[in-house]
């Protein structure tokens, strides 16, 4: 046993030096992306597992189409990355194969669709590492319902919390198993800013701070702290704390639901609370999410690579709205916003208001390539 004690105390000593050097890196000079002065635009598409090769071809697709003349005239390059699948990463026991993850580096945005993410084991998630690889510090999640008046933005902070050491816990056999949870000063003030600039930016005056900071005291009481200390600078808006229990009950309280605008919350309660507004908006197939960094930034679809659709043959219908929402959210985030809002309104119309053709993951619905047909003629058509 007390061989077990040294090893886990030398572990957490040099995970402790390990993540002291990381929060001083973040307070470093930045290097800042500004898409008005690049020459060119890549845009890499990740293919990933299940499902995300048919819904990513669709997104390309779509991509071919709206930005057809930009691409003609070299402003923008679409490119699709090999190699993102469980299959190359099992082999090279990496999250991101090292030849991958240099290609992803050359591009300015990608778009990646659902990668599987293995139980157990130390394969660290794909999605995980390229957010830490990336430094993707914030998770922007949308979730509208006009008709009952809910337009919510969730800032999810991305890069700490239970996921920054989530496969690198320590366990003693048939004893005991712990994991960390990390929250730093510079972390949570940077994803604490990208949530208060977007509602000062987009006119809203309430953004909930959501913890649980009576029970995670050190690290989500400082969460909470911070964030205050950001609210100051913006006396327009009105912080409030919350805690995540009663907020996950209030999402589905049609009472007083509306009422919230921006949520900032750290890593994991965003990553379970957002699965369940996207549940309210119609389903974690219809949202999309994007991860911004400095630098980079990455657009994805919310749900999984769901292999039992392609276990049973039906991937050819699956659905691929959340990936075209993520690639409204990338078109926006790199400049072309008039192609972003004609595809925001054609989503609108195709899966809300007029809908011709109904996806339901099985034959009785459309194919992911019929519906891509069907948004594409409606854009035209705008
Ligand atoms: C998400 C997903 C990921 C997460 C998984 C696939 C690692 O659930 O993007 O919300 O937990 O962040
Ligand atoms: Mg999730």
């Amino acid at each position: 046993m007390e061989n077990y004690i040294n090893e886990a105390v030398e572990k957490f000593r040099s995970l402790l030096t390990e993540q002291i050097a990381r929060e001083r890196k973040m307070e470093e000079e930045k290097c800042v992306t500004d898409f008005e002065k690049l020459s060119k635009i890549v845009i890499g598409i990740c293919g990933g597992d299940g499902i995300g090769p048919i819904i990513s071809a669709e997104s390309r697709r779509l991509l071919e189409f709206l930005l057809k003349d930009e691409i003609a005239a070299g402003r923008i390059e679409l490119r699709t990355i090999e190699g993102l699948t469980i299959e190359k990463r099992i082999a090279h026991n990496k999250a991101i194969p090292d030849d991958v993850l240099a290609e992803i580096k050359a591009c300015n945005v990608i778009l990646k669709a659902p990668t599987t993410t293995l139980k157990g084991g130390t394969l660290e998630s794909a999605n995980v590492a390229m957010r830490r690889e990336l430094d993707l510090y914030a998770n922007v999640r949308p979730v509208c319902v006009p008709d009952e008046n809910i337009d919510w933005t969730f800032f999810r902070e991305n890069t700490e919390g239970e996921y920054v050491l989530g496969s690198r816990g320590v366990a003693i056999p048939d004893t005991l198993a712990f994991d960390f949870k990390v929250t730093t000063k510079e972390g949570t003030k940077r994803i604490a800013r990208a949530a208060f600039e977007y509602a000062r930016k987009n006119g809203k005056t309430n953004v909930a701070i959501v913890t649980k900071a009576n029970i995670m005291k050190k690290t989500d009481g400082m969460f909470s702290e911070l964030c205050h200390e950001v609210a100051a600078d913006y006396p327009e808006i009105t912080a409030e704390d919350w805690y995540i229990d009663i907020m996950t009950a209030n999402l589905v309280n049609e009472r007083v639901r509306s009422r919230f605008e921006v949520f900032v919350l750290p890593n994991l309660y965003g990553d379970i609370i957002t699965d369940e507004a996207a549940q309210i908006q119609g389903g974690v197939g219809t949202a999309g999410s994007a991860n911004i960094g400095d630098r980079y930034a990455m657009f994805e679809a919310i749900h999984g690579s769901a292999p039992r659709m392609i276990e049973e043959g039906r991937g050819m219908y699956a659905n691929p709205t959340s990936m075209f929402k993520a690639t409204e959210m990338m078109l926006s985030h790199i400049g072309c916003k008039a192609q972003a809002d004609k595809l925001s309104k054609a989503l609108r119309i195709c899966t809300e208001e007029a809908p011709k053709y109904k996806i339901t993951g099985r034959p009785d619905g459309a194919t992911c390539t019929e519906f891509g047909d069907y948004l594409m003629e409606t854009i035209s058509k705008l």
